[in-house]
């Protein structure tokens, strides 16, 4: 017999103590569910809540597992079908915890990697549920939504509607795309939430900006397609985050070649004692106009036409 000390049998080591906290929550929330002496079966919960059940077995859910099928969610029902008291049995309300309410669904769900790291994500530490999305009983639309996408993001990102509502702006209202295209509702932010790496998830659909370049634009291939670009709306015409191209290049390239100077006046040649313009409201603020291939060049390295 060895003798080893038994410090770290009876004593739990404090870095252990937050994992370890996670890991009983976790599983808790899965106790009822899995508790399999105490379940009743589908045909004792329809016994008494028949029109739910009638409205039910066209769902996924109900072809999936009909004999289980009730208490995969709402947990072992034998108590609450005794006693036929609604605080028996997991209720996907506001009083139930939301981590009780979305573990229910990944107890199942959450196996698959998609939504596997939904408790990391935005949704779920803004305390978000599966249900505040989904309508599992009597399910209409696609993939079980409660509402329509964007109506249904709408609801809580008021002012991300303002921004659709631009005059430019990606035609999400119109149809075009959806707010699922860019973002992952169910991963963790910042990237996971935009479906893919940065630019990979723009250059999905905007695959002429891809290169490779002979001449690069560092602003494009370095920070990206937002150092220029809003991804909702904007007031530019072509989701610049400025109104007027020069005022965003400047924002990285103070200094350029004498003749680009934007705070010198211009005499008009043709009317020479006409007050002098400002250089902002001359073409020289335009400066894709010439710089025209701003994305990156096979031709010319300072992306001139
Ligand atoms: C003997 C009858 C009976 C049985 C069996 C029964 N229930 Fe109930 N259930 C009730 C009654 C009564 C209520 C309270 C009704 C109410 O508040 O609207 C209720 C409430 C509920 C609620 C809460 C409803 C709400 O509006 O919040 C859920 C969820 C529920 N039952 C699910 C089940 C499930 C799942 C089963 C099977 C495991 C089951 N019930 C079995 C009678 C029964
Ligand atoms: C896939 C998970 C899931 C399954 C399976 C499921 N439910 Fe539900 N149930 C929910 C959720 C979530 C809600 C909250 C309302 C909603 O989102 O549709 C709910 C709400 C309810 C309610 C109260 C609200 C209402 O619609 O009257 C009752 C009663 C109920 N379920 C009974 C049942 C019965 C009976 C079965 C089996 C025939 C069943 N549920 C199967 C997830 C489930
Ligand atoms: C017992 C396992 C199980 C549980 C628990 C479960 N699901 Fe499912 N769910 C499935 C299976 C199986 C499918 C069908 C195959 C698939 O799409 O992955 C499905 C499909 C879905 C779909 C796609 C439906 C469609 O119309 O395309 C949604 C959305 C969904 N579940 C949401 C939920 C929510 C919300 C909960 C919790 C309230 C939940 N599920 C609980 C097993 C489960
Ligand atoms: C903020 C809203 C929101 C929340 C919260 C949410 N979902 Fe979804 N879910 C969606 C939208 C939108 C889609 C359809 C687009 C997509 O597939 O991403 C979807 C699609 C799905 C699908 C179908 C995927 C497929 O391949 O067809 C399943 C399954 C699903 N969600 C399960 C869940 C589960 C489980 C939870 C909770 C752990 C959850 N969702 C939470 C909005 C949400
Ligand atoms: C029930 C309310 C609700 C619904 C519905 C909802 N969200 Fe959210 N959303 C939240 C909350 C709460 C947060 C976390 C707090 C925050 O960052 O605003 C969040 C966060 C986000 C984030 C991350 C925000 C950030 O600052 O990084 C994105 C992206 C997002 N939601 C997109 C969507 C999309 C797309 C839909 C529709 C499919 C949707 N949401 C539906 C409530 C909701
Ligand atoms: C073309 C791709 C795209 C579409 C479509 C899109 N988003 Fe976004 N969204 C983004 C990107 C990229 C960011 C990150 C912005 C940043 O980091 O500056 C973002 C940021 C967000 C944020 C967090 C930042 C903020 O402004 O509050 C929310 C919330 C959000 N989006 C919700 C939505 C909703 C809701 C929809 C649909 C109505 C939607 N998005 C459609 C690409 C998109
Ligand atoms: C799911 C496909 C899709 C994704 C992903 C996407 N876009 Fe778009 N984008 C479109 C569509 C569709 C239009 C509208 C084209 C039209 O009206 O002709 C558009 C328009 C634009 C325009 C304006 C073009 C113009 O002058 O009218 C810009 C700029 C743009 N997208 C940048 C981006 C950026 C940056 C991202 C990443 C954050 C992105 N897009 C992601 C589909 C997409
Ligand atoms: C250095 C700033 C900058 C960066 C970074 C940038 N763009 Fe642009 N983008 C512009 C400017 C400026 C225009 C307007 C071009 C013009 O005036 O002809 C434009 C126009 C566009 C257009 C509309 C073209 C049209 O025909 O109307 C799309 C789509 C676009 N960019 C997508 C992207 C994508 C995708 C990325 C990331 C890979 C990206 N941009 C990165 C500055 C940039
Ligand atoms: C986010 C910062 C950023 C923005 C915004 C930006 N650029 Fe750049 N640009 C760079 C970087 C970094 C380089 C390469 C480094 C360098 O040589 O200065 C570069 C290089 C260039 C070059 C090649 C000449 C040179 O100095 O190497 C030109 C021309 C240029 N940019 C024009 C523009 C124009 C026009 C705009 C507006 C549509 C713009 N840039 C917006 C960061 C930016
Ligand atoms: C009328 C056409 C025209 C317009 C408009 C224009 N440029 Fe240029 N730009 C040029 C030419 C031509 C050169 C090359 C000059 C040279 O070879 O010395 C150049 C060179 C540059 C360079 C490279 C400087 C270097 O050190 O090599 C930068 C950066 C630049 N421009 C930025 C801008 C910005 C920012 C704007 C808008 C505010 C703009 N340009 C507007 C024609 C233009």
């Amino acid at each position: 017999m060895t003798s080893r000390p038994l410090r770290t049998r009876r004593q739990i080591p404090g870095w252990l103590v937050v994992p370890l906290t996670v890991w009983l929550v976790f599983v808790a929330g899965h106790v009822i569910a899995q508790d399999d002496e105490d379940r009743v079966g589908s045909d004792t919960c329809e016994a008494c809540h028949d029109e739910v059940a009638a409205a039910f077995k066209d769902s996924v859910h109900w072809h999936n597992d009909p004999e289980g099928s009730c208490e995969n969610c709402h947990g072992s029902g034998a108590a609450h079908a005794d006693e036929m008291d609604p605080t028996l049995i997991r209720r996907f309300v506001p009083e139930t915890a939301a981590n009780e309410r979305s573990a229910a669904c990944l107890s199942c769900h959450g196996r698959n990697s998609k939504h596997g790291t939904f408790t990391r994500s935005d949704h779920a530490l803004g305390s978000v549920v599966c249900n505040d999305c989904h309508k599992v009983h009597e399910a209409t639309l696609d993939s079980s939504l409660r509402k329509e996408s964007p109506a249904l993001c709408y609801e809580c990102h008021a002012p991300i509607r303002a921004q659709f509502s631009l005059n430019e702006r990606h035609p999400v209202n119109q149809g075009g795309l959806d707010c699922s295209d860019c973002h992952d509702v169910h991963a963790p932010s910042p990237r996971g939430t935009l479906a893919g790496f940065k630019q990979e998830m723009c250059l999905s659909c905007h695959n002429e900006y891809r290169g490779p370049w002979f001449f690069e634009h560092e602003a494009v291939t370095v920070e990206g397609c937002l150092s220029c670009h809003t991804p909702h709306g904007s007031a530019n015409r072509h989701l610049l985050t400025y109104q007027r191209a020069g005022d965003l290049c400047l924002q990285c390239h103070a200094e350029q070649p004498f003749f680009h100077d934007l705070t010198d006046t211009v005499v008009d040649p043709d009317n020479p004692t006409a007050p002098p313009r400002d250089g902002r409201f001359t073409g020289i603020n335009d400066c894709t106009r010439c710089h025209a291939e701003i994305h990156g060049s096979n031709n010319d390295a300072l992306f001139l036409n």
